[in-house]
């Protein structure tokens, strides 16, 4: 289970403050489907680097299975991250230099042995089986997309973390996409999901609507 309780997230801009999170509360149970929506600033991606336990909130605490993310030592968190938390971030994060191949391997590197079969299984599942040997500077954005999803996917993860995951997909790979978010779900996986996507909204048990960093 994932529980906020009253987080707030300042950022402290070179322009001022900026109040990104406003006492928000909510509980995820384990295995439910959540998407986010609201506009643009109003604090989702925010929102998904805080429960990924990246960006430490101003007030609150964030919970995972009853354990304080943020009084955990750093090693403890990124350990934590590593073993439950696949993200999908919104500027995909993809190593420029590694295949599309490696980089969903890259999560497996530390602890388990990498399974470049089942790599190729999950990129081949995204429609990807003729790009698994490209970089991502020869990938589209779509590509790219999935395999971020893809890396997220690798690890087994219990809670998936995705912002935006379809944003720059056509409906075809979008759905794709969302179906693959959909199973996980099915196999019993928590997902948190920030989409304009009406599909993330028709998989979702919930849709949580957040304007100016407050939970409306
Ligand atoms: N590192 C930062 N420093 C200062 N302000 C920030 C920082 N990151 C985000 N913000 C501000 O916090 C607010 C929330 O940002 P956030 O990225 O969470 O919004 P979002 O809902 O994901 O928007 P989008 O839909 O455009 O991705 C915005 O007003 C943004 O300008
Ligand atoms: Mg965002």
């Amino acid at each position: 289970m994932i529980a906020l309780d009253g987080v707030s997230k300042v950022y402290d801009g070179t322009n001022g403050e900026v109040r990104a999170l406003d006492d928000v509360s909510l509980t995820i149970a384990a295995g439910e489907f959540v998407a986010v929506r609201g506009p643009s600033g109003c604090g989702k991606s925010t929102l998904l680097l805080t429960v990924g336990g990246m960006v430490r909130p101003t007030a609150g605490t964030v919970g995972i299975d009853g354990r304080d993310l943020y009084a955990l030592s750093h090693a403890e968190r990124a350990r934590l991250r590593a073993d439950r938390i696949g993200f999908v971030f919104q500027m995909f994060h993809l190593v420029p230099y590694l295949s599309a191949l490696d980089n969903v391997l890259l999560p497996t590197l530390a602890g388990m042995r990498p399974d470049r079969g089942q790599a190729a299984a999950v990129l081949e599942r995204l429609g990807m089986s003729e790009r698994i040997h490209h970089r991502p500077p020869e990938l589209s954005t779509g590509e790219r997309q999935r395999v971020a999803l893809a890396r997220a996917l690798i690890k087994q993860p219990d809670i998936i973390l995705a912002d935006e995951p379809t944003g720059n997909l056509d409906p075809e790979n979008a759905a794709a996409v969302m179906g693959y978010l959909a199973d996980f779900h099915r196999e019993g996986g928590t997902v948190l999901v920030v989409s304009h996507d009406a599909l993330a909204e028709e998989h979702a048990d919930r849709t949580l609507r957040l304007e100016r960093g407050r939970i409306v």
